[in-house]
């Protein structure tokens, strides 16, 4: 069995991987542990995500993760990319609306000022033009002698809706009331049931990817 720290202080997100992961592979094939069950032995500090692209952000949470633990390691950067916008928010995502920097807001209120900033800056762009995707890259650590960590991109393609016709649904976070899920474009990602959410978003396609090579990397 594979032992792998997965780089969040969230007990529920470990139980949300394990669970995905417990599906696409082999029984007892690896072992999931979140930072805090390891925070009572060891002094866990946080990297600074200074990355300039979601790979670089996931590689430096993976190789810092193990190089503090020496277990191997799997980190996850997200955000949303809008193409009307160069690609926009990106990894300055959950920090939109103070251009990256942190400034004591919670997160409603964030995700709120940040849809706002999204919309505005989008006025006068037609509906075809508003494409975007969600954007979720994992880092694979596998140890003190890895310098590079593995890497898989998973996304989530839809497009951000218009002022009126969005913010709609009450379900996820973030950006989901103003996301236009495609093909269809007919719900956002807020209105879709948890479930529905969890098969089709980014994360789950980059989970997928990443179980791939996991059972690459598993004996026999
Ligand atoms: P994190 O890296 O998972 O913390 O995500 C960074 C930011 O990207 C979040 O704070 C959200 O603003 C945005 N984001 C990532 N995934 C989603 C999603 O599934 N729905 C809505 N917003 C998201």
């Amino acid at each position: 069995m594979i032992e792998i720290v997965l780089a969040t202080g969230n007990p529920h997100k470990v139980e949300e991987m394990s669970a995905i992961f417990a599906g696409l592979l082999p029984p007892n094939a690896i072992r999931l542990v979140g930072l805090r069950d390891l925070a009572t032995m060891l002094k866990i500090t946080e990297p600074a995500e200074t990355g300039g692209t979601f790979e670089d952000n996931a590689s430096i949470k993976a190789v810092e993760y193990t190089r503090q633990t020496g277990m191997w390691c799997l980190a996850d950067d997200s955000g949303l990319e809008i193409d009307a916008l160069g690609g926009r928010p990106g990894v300055i995502s959950s920090h939109y609306c103070t251009d990256g920097r942190e400034a004591g807001m919670n997160r409603r209120e964030r995700d709120g000022a940040n849809n706002q900033r999204v919309i505005a800056e989008l006025a006068g762009v037609s509906p075809e033009n508003r494409t975007a995707r969600f954007v979720c890259v994992m880092a694979l650590s596998r140890g003190l002698q890895d310098r590079d960590s593995l890497l898989v991109r998973g996304t989530f393609e839809g497009r951000i809706g218009l002022p009126g016709e969005v913010p709609r649904g009450d379900h996820g976070f973030g950006y989901d009331p103003l996301f236009l899920v495609a093909p269809e474009y007919r719900f956002t990602s807020a209105e879709l049931p948890p479930d529905r959410k969890n098969q089709l978003s980014h994360r789950a396609a980059a989970a997928r990817l990443m179980a791939d090579r996991l059972r690459s990397m598993l004996p026999g």
